[in-house]
């Protein structure tokens, strides 16, 4: 396995591979669980040589405190890649991406930026767009693989590539979920005992709030949802939406011909979990 800091070596490194080869593009920013794993094993299925990227970003980061404290594991992810087989790995340094200036670039994504985690995280889209769209520039993969945990965040990469005509293939993986139903996320190592036992009951909340959309109004499901969680001793729903896959723009009427997803963003203590599932 190759790990490289700086993008000169890494680019000369992909140069010496064949042309015909088909790169798989995995971006994390560590703390690799086993939800990355699947991601790089779906790489690897589609591609000849898979490149993995760690690169905490900070430009994508609303709190500062949020960013301080996000993990950092390293050493474990490369030993883990290693085990993995994966073929390149890329731990770049804030000044090899963004130079002097840690700053990010303004996008508009027809809107799907104005949506859920952009609402309530000031910023972070046009982080996560300008860290994804140099990383793409970068390596320049045939196939990015992104889990489906962040939706938004796929939906939005997808939207990227669509209008900035970057012929890159985006392939969104499956939420891979603990045996209790919790979201794999790296953030989920820094709940404490108590928020962890609370935590699965997101998954739970919102697989009941799928059944009920069935029978129900978008309303009548989003009430009973944040009822639920009021009652909650430890954890405290920030949104839960219904919204069109698509165009993620919130339920007004049920509509046969759309397809819904809900999303949800919860406090378990201070750390923030996301969610969501198809209805
Ligand atoms: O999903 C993530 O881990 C990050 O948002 C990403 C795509 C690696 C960009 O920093």
């Amino acid at each position: 396995m190759f790990v490289f800091k700086n993008v000169k070596k890494l680019q000369q490194h992909l140069s010496s591979i064949n042309d015909d080869k088909r790169v798989g593009f995995v971006p994390t920013m560590g703390a690799l669980h086993e939800g990355h794993l699947s991601l790089i094993k779906k790489a690897q299925e589609k591609s000849d040589h898979v490149v993995v990227s760690i690169f905490v970003n900070p430009t994508q980061f609303d709190k500062p405190e949020d960013l301080i404290k996000y993990p950092r594991t390293l050493e474990n992810d490369l030993k883990l890649l290693e085990s993995v087989n994966c073929n390149v790995v890329f731990t770049p340094t804030a000044k090899e991406i963004y130079g002097d200036t840690i700053q990010s670039k303004y996008f508009t994504f027809d809107g799907l930026e104005n949506q859920m985690e952009g609402k309530f995280r000031d910023g972070h889209f046009d982080g996560v767009g300008t860290i994804v769209k140099r990383l793409f520039e970068i390596v320049k993969p045939t196939n990015a693989f992104f889990g489906e945990k962040d939706f938004q965040q796929l939906q939005i990469i997808k939207k990227m590539v669509e209008k900035h005509n970057i012929s890159i293939n985006i392939v969104g993986c499956e939420i891979f979920r603990e045996d209790d139903g919790l979201a794999m996320s790296s953030r989920n190592t820094r709940l404490s005992d108590e928020h962890r036992l609370a935590a699965p009951f997101i998954y739970k909340t919102i697989k009941k709030a799928r059944k009920k959309f069935k029978k129900n109004t978008a309303k009548k499901v989003i009430n009973w949802v944040k009822k639920k969680f009021k009652k909650h001793p430890l954890l405290e729903l920030e949104y839960f939406e219904i919204a069109d896959q698509k165009t993620l723009k919130t339920i007004i009427k049920k509509d046969d011909d759309k397809r819904y997803r809900a999303f949800i963003a919860v406090f378990a203590g201070e750390i923030r979990l996301i969610d969501n599932i198809r209805l």
